[in-house]
């Protein structure tokens, strides 16, 4: 059974010039990423146990108030899970000749998510995408830079940027190449148990998926 994750607010600041909404849901606020400062609702009153979380329950995720452009960040298995609310702009971008050319594994083809999200957009609702956020070089936590242009030089697209070694990703998790890290961001089991709450670390009923498969966590 999934237990309801409890919201702490983290910090919304300023990358490129432009304002980034970076939140963090969790029981425990176990990494403690951030600080607080934007508003974001409760969205529930429960607060799972450290050593439920840590187990890996599943965890069902409101996401009715998260607006198209906004991440929000859960931690599931003591991993952060990004989730995050594509524009259709954003969407319109992932299809793009010229940028999809510039990946190394613009199909998913390496095992780094369940197959019921193995499409262009890696994700089971094109508007919400989930990601494991941690990255398959060394295991930072990349930034969620959603906007082209910026401090990154005209040539960045939108995505996420891991500044320990500079590795890049779009805003499917797909890795460009040329970059450090191997494999795009690995995508965890999860599935919609209505319109807006996913439930993070479940397979729909009709996929069976062991996450401990996925090439490189
Ligand atoms: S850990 Fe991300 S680039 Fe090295």
């Amino acid at each position: 059974m999934a237990e309801s994750a409890h919201s702490q607010t983290a910090d919304a600041h300023a990358a490129g010039g432009t304002r980034r909404d970076f939140l963090v849901i969790t029981g425990n606020a176990l990494l403690g990423i951030g600080a607080v400062a934007a508003a974001w609702p409760l969205i529930s009153s429960m607060n799972p146990a450290r050593d439920v979380l840590a187990a890996g329950a599943p965890i069902d995720v409101d996401l009715s108030s998260l607006q198209p452009g906004q991440q929000i960040l859960v931690l599931w298995r003591s991993r952060p899970i990004f989730i995050v609310h594509r524009t259709p702009a954003e969407l319109k971008k992932l299809q793009d000749p010229q940028d999809i050319s510039l990946l190394r594994d613009p199909d998913s083809n390496v095992l780094q998510q369940p197959p019921y999200v193995k499409n262009w957009h890696r994700s089971i609702k094109p508007e919400y995408l989930v990601l494991v956020g941690i990255c398959t070089h060394l295991g930072c936590i990349p930034e969620f830079m959603p906007q082209p242009g910026g401090s990154l030089g005209p040539a960045w697209l939108g995505g996420y940027f891991c500044p320990c070694h500079g590795s890049r990703y779009d805003l499917s998790g797909r890795v460009f190449s040329g970059v450090p890290a191997p494999y795009n961001l690995p995508v965890p089991p999860h599935h919609f148990v209505s319109g807006t709450t996913v439930r993070i670390g479940e397979n729909p009923t009709t996929s069976p998926f062991d996450f401990d498969s996925i090439e490189q966590i």
